[in-house]
């Protein structure tokens, strides 16, 4: 069942967006070469603590993994896409890497995720980056009551072909706000005017992942997804509102 947000509530899941966008805006300020993913998640940890907010990961055991999640973002380099684990890896030029993060404030959650460039990068990169960002962007332009879960996917999918890349299967957005997954899954590949209709209190984290040559998938013994043929992966997220006066980006 998809839990409707009254306007209240999705005042206070912008209010977690809000924390959550600082502490993103900060990470990302922060990853240069050299700096290890653990300082990230540390640096991730210590920020949400001093908002009074929670990191929404910590402790949470995701669909398809065998534990519960021990850190506070997710931190996966080139050819992984999400859930990697924050090590003591330094940041290498040419990386390219993705920062996923969650917030708890006030029983209130909120999800969102950033791919940056490291250093130089290739233009392969940059192309893949730049696909996976406008993807999301377009989304969220088309999330308007009276839409549909197949329109989001379509014009993902459809962005994904327009830069020559790949939009992966298997791993998908959610519905959140009063736990950090909730009704409906989000795919991002659909039919234009198929699936559940956008209705205002719906409260959404869309997420493209972009690969360069493969839409399939493969889980990591250390329980993160990578892609199949190990080429680089792009991934952008952010927690909207569907509102009676269109879209609201909660993350920013
Ligand atoms: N943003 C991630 C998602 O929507 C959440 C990661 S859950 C974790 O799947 F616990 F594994 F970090
Ligand atoms: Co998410």
């Amino acid at each position: 069942m998809i839990k409707l947000k009254s306007p209240e509530d999705i005042e206070k899941i912008s209010a977690s967006g809000k924390i959550l966008s600082e502490v993103l805006g900060k990470l990302s300020e922060k990853a240069k070469i050299g700096v290890s993913l653990k300082s990230l998640n540390d640096m991730a940890y210590s920020l949400a603590k001093e908002f009074g907010a929670q990191p929404a990961f910590l402790g949470y055991r995701p669909e398809g993994a065998s534990r519960p999640y021990l850190a506070s973002i997710c931190a996966s380099v080139n050819n992984v896409i999400v859930h990697g684990f924050p090590t003591d890896y330094k940041l290498k030029e040419g990386d390219i890497l993705k920062i996923d993060f969650g917030v708890k404030y006030k029983n209130f959650y909120s999800d969102a995720a950033i791919t940056i460039g490291i250093g130089e990068i290739s233009e392969i990169s940059k192309n893949l980056i730049k696909a996976a960002k406008e993807a999301l962007d377009q989304a969220i332009k088309i999330s308007v009551s009276g839409n549909t879960l197949g329109d989001i996917g379509y014009i993902i999918s459809k962005t994904a072909k327009k830069y020559g890349v790949r939009a992966v299967k298997g791993l998908t957005g959610h519905g959140i706000g009063y736990t950090l997954h909730e009704e409906p899954i989000i795919h991002n590949f659909g039919e234009k005017g198929k699936g559940i209709k956008l209705k205002p209190g719906m409260v959404l984290a869309i997420e493209p992942m972009f690969a360069v040559s493969t839409d399939k998938v493969v889980q990591k013994t250390d329980e993160s997804w990578a892609t199949s043929d190990n080429s680089l992966s792009a991934h952008f997220e952010h927690t909207v509102a569907i509102t009676e006066d269109g879209c609201r980006i909660l993350t920013n």
